[in-house]
């Protein structure tokens, strides 16, 4: 029988692996990307505004149900942080403006921004992996699929667009279409 002292070691490594609490650099990416989902938020709310005054109130609902679902983003990495004992605290609300003409380059801005996301949400990943941060890489395999669904949601609509174009009674329709967004699903 091997004494216990020749796994001392092995245990060592197991109790420091199963510590729930973060490591300070993937704490610092958690509070950048609460900070991030909220200013996707507030640009989707900024944008959703803007439609509604150029006369796109079905574009302005499916902006604000985005909007809604960054805000769902940013609490499921702050209750993340909570249930790990960990304070968040938040700085100044940045967003980049962003010109759009008609709704194609609306669209495409918005396909950029998440692909931006998509990003950072990667090497928040990699960050954890290198970390051994066990307890978030369920929160993060979450948002690496909800990443896939936002890009293919966006994409999906600017195929629309280049198919029908986007004046006239195309540009009514597909406003139509896009104002029965009502839930975040
Ligand atoms: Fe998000
Ligand atoms: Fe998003």
């Amino acid at each position: 029988m091997p004494s216990i002292s020749r796994y001392a070691g092995f245990f060592e490594v197991v109790e420091q692996s199963y510590m729930c609490r973060m490591k300070p650099a993937v704490l610092f990416s958690v509070q950048e990307q609460i900070q991030a989902e909220l200013e996707s938020a507030y640009l989707y709310f900024v944008l959703a505004l803007q439609a509604k005054d150029r006369g796109l109130p079905g574009v302005a609902q499916w902006l604000k149900v985005q909007h809604d679902e960054e805000r769902e983003h940013a609490m499921k990495f702050i209750e993340h942080a909570h249930a790990r004992g960990q304070s968040v605290s938040l700085g100044d609300i940045h967003i980049k403006r962003v010109e759009w003409q008609n709704i194609g380059d609306l669209f495409q801005a918005i396909l950029e921004h998440e692909q931006y996301i998509t990003a950072r949400i990667h090497t928040m990943y990699e960050l954890a992996q290198r970390e051994h941060d066990y307890p978030i890489f369920p929160l993060l395999q979450w948002f690496i699929e909800e990443q896939v669904e936002e890009e293919e949601t966006v994409r999906t609509i600017l195929d629309k667009i280049a198919m029908v174009g986007q004046t006239g009674s195309s540009l009514y329709l597909l406003d139509q279409e896009l104002g029965r967004r009502n839930t975040s699903d």
